[in-house]
């Protein structure tokens, strides 16, 4: 990586885009479709299956270009190179960050590819087998249903793919995730489920989480039960999915069963690696492989477009204006498509786990914002929960909206409804109505931004586009905002304290404060 020396505040385009904020941040937006016809093909982009409309943003072509001048006065362009080369950019944990060599193994070295390409291929055996019963229970029993068992990056990129991939699933199998260490949800789950025909996916980059290990303990109890073994692990119901090969073989799963991945895919990447499995068990395996397909096909765009034309690049320095210098605090996910609905959950990790950092690469407390609060929901339904505060509030709240051109699954009369309800958020979120005739309370101010994203289908291909998209756009902000991305230290010590309660009983009550303490008395721990 190029030097870690760099403050974006110190750039003449920082300053620039200040005096613009200043003199145009409130300009209106439905002016610059009135001073500019051209407006809506000048300022939307198609890539692949994926078109992005932002036009409706409060940008105008100065503070665009301006934009556009941060990009190539920061060290976007050889990090991101740092990054496609498999050098060290996450310096904190002295490692590369290669999720996109997962997606595009032939671009990668030699020892890279040959590692990516033998892991794949278990993936798919593992797969197949389970698919057409030729991988079977320890009772001779086809499986009929996956438990995957893993919390953060192990669980949401698969959730979010099963269930937004539900069109390309195949009968006969069902899916559950257990993330949450809530007994309630695992004991529910295993009083309908049966052992000799249950499938369990233990997916845990460290296999130390623990979360994870207590809820593994307690589906290997059920399943010894149920099976009458007392090594339920070292059956051919369980499959460990880590690069934590020691802990799974410590643990008793047989080594053919444990899929690996690698120290250099961040828990939040991982989709792409072996704890993309149950999504290779619900749709297939080369439906999968087009999911990666499409995050290469991404990937290349992001690598080689020119800034002003590379959808990653426009979306990150669309939200750090936001960001940066109209004060919006958070950016609102809203996805027209049941299917997506954990989208924004998906993106909060990617986004809030990578980006959520005060300090630089080169270890200042940033003198800027950085990451934003990332929230929301489907449509239409979270227009009858908040956008109330959208069109009225006192935050500026920019909106990605995304949705499917064409939805196999819907009717016709359902997804224009779906659909109409998007176009019409969307202008009136920008139009408002301010008419002096109406009572305040009735009026809405409007010049409030959204981008509008449209997938021609929800397929693997494009769902796997989109995820890259997103996690490049991340990307690109922290390297304008000299961040790393890639490591995630603010979740460890609130994890050592609680381990501490749990272990350290009476112990571990000294060190804390008089809140803690009054409310451990309150519960039975
Ligand atoms: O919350 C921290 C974190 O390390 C995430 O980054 C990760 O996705 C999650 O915990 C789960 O970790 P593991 O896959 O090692 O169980």
């Amino acid at each position: 990586m190029d030097s870690i020396d760099f403050d974006p505040a110190d750039t003449p385009a920082w300053s620039r885009l200040s005096a613009l904020a200043a003199s145009h941040g409130n300009d209106s937006i439905s002016d610059y479709f009135r001073d500019d016809p051209e407006r809506p093909e000048r300022y939307s982009l198609r890539v692949g299956e994926l078109y992005l409309d932002y036009s409706k943003n409060r940008v105008s072509d100065a503070i665009f270009s301006a934009l556009m001048d941060l990009a190539e006065q920061s060290p976007l362009s050889s990090r991101r190179e740092a990054l496609f080369a498999g050098d060290i950019v996450n310096p904190s944990e002295s490692r590369p960050a290669l999720h996109t060599a997962l997606r595009h193994p032939q671009g990668a070295k030699p020892e890279i590819r040959d590692a990516i390409r033998a892991e794949q291929e278990k993936l798919r055996f593992y797969s197949e087998g389970v698919r057409d019963g030729s991988w079977r229970g320890a009772t001779g029993k086809a499986f009929t249903d996956v438990v995957h068992i893993g919390i953060g990056g192990s669980e949401l990129g698969p959730r979010l793919a099963c269930q937004a991939l539900r069109e390309f699933r195949t009968p006969g199998i069902t899916l559950h995730f257990l993330a949450n260490v809530d007994g309630a949800e695992v004991n529910t789950l295993l009083a309908r489920l049966n052992p000799e025909t249950s499938l369990v996916i233990v997916a845990s980059k460290t296999f130390t989480t623990r979360e994870t290990r207590l809820n593994t303990d307690t589906v290997m109890s059920w399943l010894a039960r149920g099976l009458d073994r007392d090594d339920p692990q070292a059956t051919s119901h369980v499959l460990g999915v880590t690069a934590g090969a020691p802990e799974a073989l410590a643990f008793g799963i047989p080594e053919k069963q444990i899929l690996g991945f690698w120290d250099w895919v961040g828990g939040r990447y991982s989709l792409w690696s072996a704890v993309g499995l149950p999504v290779a068990i619900a749709i297939g395996y080369e439906p999968f492989s087009q999911m990666l397909s499409g995050a290469a096909h991404m990937d290349a765009h992001f690598r080689t477009a020119p800034h002003e034309h590379n959808m990653p690049v426009i979306l990150a320095l669309l939200g750090l204006w936001y960001s940066n210098f109209l004060g919006a605090p958070s950016h609102c996910v809203v996805p027209y498509c049941e299917r997506l609905g954990l989208l924004p959950a998906y993106l909060q990790q990617l986004d809030m786990e990578s980006n959520g950092k005060a300090v630089t690469l080169d270890e200042h407390v940033t003198g800027y914002r950085t990451g934003p609060i990332v929230w929301g929901q489907t449509g239409t339904s979270a227009q009858h929960a908040f956008f109330q505060l959208l069109h009225q509030g006192t935050h500026l709240v920019p909106v990605d909206m995304i949705a499917a051109v064409r939805d196999n699954l819907s009717s016709r009369r359902h997804h224009r409804v779906l659909l109409g309800n998007m176009l019409a958020q969307a202008a009136v979120l920008m139009a408002g109505n301010n008419s002096a005739e109406l009572p305040a309370h009735r009026r809405y101010p409007g010049n409030r931004p959204s981008n509008t994203l449209l997938l021609d289908t929800l397929s693997p291909a494009n769902l796997g586009a989109l995820l890259a998209l997103y996690e490049h756009k991340v990307f690109t902000q922290a390297s304008l905002w000299n961040i790393n991305p890639f490591d995630q230290w603010g979740v460890e010590l609130g994890k050592k304290l609680a381990a501490q309660l749990m272990d350290d009983g009476e112990q571990s009550l000294a060190g804390l404060d008089p809140s803690t303490r009054d409310l451990l008395d309150h519960l039975e721990l």
